[in-house]
């Protein structure tokens, strides 16, 4: 028996042999390991790197959109303010000339009327011009007289039918100045978009008040799009819809859009009360 198991076990060279081939293969298994380890640790460095700089985008895009709304509030009061009472300035003399003008000729009368009605036109544009860019209504009487206007001028211009229910309006007007602003922005863009893409006849405007939020939805009954792939795709350059969450996101709130055949558009915004709100 001693003699068959010593016949059949690796002679001293092969065992050398093996020992040292296992010690590369250690060696070498070692090596790959620490490889993944500094792959690994390399991959989190790179994910923690993207996501500050993400966070570092979406902070600019911030800015970008608060100084966006500080200058439209200053070009909007700056022609209001001063353009639109020049112009009604040169409407006045023109008015004096025209009595003077009666003495005279005929032709010197009918310049000076038509002057007068380019005057008017121009001072019902820079109206128009400054409402859009920042409805002063907003800030001196709140979101729903603003939105009411908007929806008017809206209504006449597209002829589409809007039916808007706002509610209870005095917890509405405690939210803050960004808040009122972002959900008169979304209304806005949402409408516009209603006007130019979805071929309906008829928008909902709801606004609910829940305990700690505020619930604002925009359906429409028009043709429906591909949420997903409008925004993946690569062609799509338009800020709209990216505007509307970002504006939304900024307040902490949330933003929606759901689209589906024969049954149109929503978009929804959930905004939260601010806790020292009181009463809400
Ligand atoms: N209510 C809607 N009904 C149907 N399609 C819509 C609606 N809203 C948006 N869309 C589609 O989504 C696309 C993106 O909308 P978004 O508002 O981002 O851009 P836009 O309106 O084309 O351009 P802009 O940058 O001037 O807003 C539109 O081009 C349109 O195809
Ligand atoms: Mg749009």
């Amino acid at each position: 028996m001693n003699k068959s198991s010593k016949t059949s076990g690796p002679c001293p060279t092969e065992l050398t042999v093996v020992k040292r081939q296992l010690r590369q293969e250690t060696i070498r298994r070692k090596t790959a390991e620490d490889k993944l380890k500094d792959s690994r640790l390399h991959y989190n460095q790179l994910l923690a790197q993207s996501l500050l700089m993400q966070e570092q985008l979406r902070h600019l895009s911030h800015q970008i959109l608060l100084t966006q709304e500080n200058e439209r509030k200053h070009i909007s009061r700056e022609l209001h303010d001063e353009i639109s009472q020049i112009l009604t300035g040169i409407n006045v003399r023109l008015a004096a000339l025209k009595v003077e003008a009666a003495a005279n000729t005929g032709t010197l009368k009918r310049n000076i009327i038509s002057t007068q009605r380019l005057v008017e036109k121009s001072v019902a544009t820079v109206h128009r011009f400054a409402c859009e860019l920042r409805p002063a209504m907003l800030d001196d009487l709140g979101l729903i007289p603003a939105l009411n206007t908007f929806i008017k001028e809206f209504v006449q211009r597209t002829g589409l039918r809007v039916d808007f229910f706002p509610m209870p309006k005095d917890k509405i007007e405690k939210l803050d100045s960004l808040k009122r602003t972002v959900l008169y922005r979304v209304a806005q863009e949402a409408l516009n978009n209603v006007d130019k893409h979805a071929h309906a006849s008829l928008i909902n405007i709801s606004i609910q008040v829940m305990e700690n939020s505020l619930r604002m939805e925009i359906s429409d009954n028009g043709i429906s799009f591909n949420v997903n792939r409008t925004l993946s795709s690569k062609r799509h350059k338009r800020l709209g819809i990216i505007g509307m969450r970002e504006r939304v996101e900024m307040t902490g709130g949330t933003f929606a859009i759901e689209s589906e055949p024969e049954k149109g558009t929503t978009v929804s915004v959930q905004i939260l009360f601010d806790e020292s709100q009181p009463g809400v």
